[in-house]
């Protein structure tokens, strides 16, 4: 599996203006350790099932360290390390899960466009509307122009 570095591409000023410009009406915290988390373990295997969301998955990391997985065309995992400072969006309907690293700690903001909205869908999903239109602009419309997402 690839491992992905997010760069320190995203500072504090970016989301400000992420959160302006993207009309992101909410968001709220996830501090995930074992001490402020109620039924940590549980938690932490939800998020590791491979799952979609009817919508974007916002995340900006606050604290800590951990990694995002996502299908590439073939299916195969492609692990994303995200740490402070880095900022995600997961288009809705990709199949992904997340992890913590070594690190064993995270604090995320989950941005909301619109009403917040936490409903994991666990894969297979392949008649959901959202993985339906994720396929159609992400998988097939990338096979069409010749690009293609892959791990290497
Ligand atoms: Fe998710």
């Amino acid at each position: 599996m690839e491992i992905i570095v997010c760069g320190e591409l995203f500072t504090c000023k970016f989301l400000f203006w992420f959160m302006t410009c993207a009309k992101v009406h909410s968001g709220d915290l996830l501090d995930l350790c074992p001490e402020r988390v109620e039924n940590y373990e549980g938690k932490l295997k939800n998020f590791f099932t491979e799952h979609i969301h009817a919508d974007e998955e916002i995340r900006y990391c606050l604290e800590g360290s951990g990694y995002f997985d996502v299908r590439d065309d073939d299916d195969r995992w492609i692990r994303i390390w995200i740490k402070e400072g880095d900022m995600i969006v997961l288009p809705a309907g990709i199949y992904h899960r997340f992890t913590l690293d070594k690190g064993n700690y995270v604090k995320l903001m989950r941005l909301f466009i619109g009403e917040p909205v936490w409903t994991c869908y666990n894969r297979p999903q392949e008649d959901h509307p959202a993985r339906a239109g994720y396929v159609k602009n992400f998988v097939d419309g990338n096979k069409q122009q010749g690009v293609a997402l892959q791990a290497h």
